[in-house]
């Protein structure tokens, strides 16, 4: 099916919320509708980008909160203008796994970073492309530390508290924007959780 316009959905929560499964089947499922879609993600998805995320998740030494954000942003920047921009005006729907209001929960909500500061410095990373849908998947804290296993990464292994920061962050934005921004309860199964992503996504596209 031929969309007469480009769509871009992001998808955001909590390490270990169960995002990048459900973008996943958000993909096959676009694709059994041969509607032409490409899934991408933050940070890394670019040449730039991937050395950019080996440091800012595996970079051993203390890290400044307003670097941690210029890395996130930088990534951003490239990855809006090499592969985000020219899928948006190939009329596909871009699939995003974090963006824009994963530096507001996390720099922002959860380091404390100034949110009007985020978002003006996310305007310029993105050059004013904004999401048509955000979906925020909300699971308990504790759940989705467990998920995460041993194996944890820079981000991955600040404590319960700061997880619990992000994941208020993420509500506290959707109450902000209630149009752009949806919340799905995440304690669900992968089965129930994606029935409300393809409600969302369906709506959006009008399917
Ligand atoms: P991932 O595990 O979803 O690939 O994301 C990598 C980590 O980076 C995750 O812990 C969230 C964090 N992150 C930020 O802190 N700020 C950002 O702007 C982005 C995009 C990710």
């Amino acid at each position: 099916m031929e969309l007469k316009r480009g769509y871009f959905i992001t998808f955001e929560g909590a390490d270990g919320c169960g995002k990048t499964t459900q973008a996943k089947l958000l993909v096959e499922w676009l694709n059994k509708k041969q509607l032409n879609n490409i899934f991408t993600f933050e940070p890394g998805a670019t040449d730039l980008g991937k050395s950019l995320r080996q440091i800012l998740l595996h970079y051993d030494k203390p890290v400044a909160n307003a670097a941690e954000s210029f890395l996130y942003l930088a990534d951003r920047a490239q990855h809006v203008q090499g592969v985000i921009k020219p899928a948006l005006l190939e009329n596909k729907i871009v699939i995003c796994d974090r963006f824009v209001d994963s530096t507001l929960a996390y720099q922002g909500f959860a380091r404390g970073e100034d949110i009007e500061k985020i978002n003006f410095l996310n305007k310029i990373a993105t050059s004013g492309i904004a999401p048509d849908l955000t979906i925020v998947f909300d699971i308990e804290s504790e759940i989705a530390q467990e998920r995460l296993g041993k194996e944890k990464d820079r981000l991955e292994s600040e404590g319960i508290t700061f997880h619990k920061k992000v994941r208020e962050g993420y509500l506290k934005l959707a109450q902000g924007e209630p149009q752009r921004i949806k919340v799905i309860n995440a304690n669900n199964s992968i089965e129930e959780i994606f029935e409300q992503v393809k409600k969302l996504v369906g709506e959006l596209l009008n399917l």
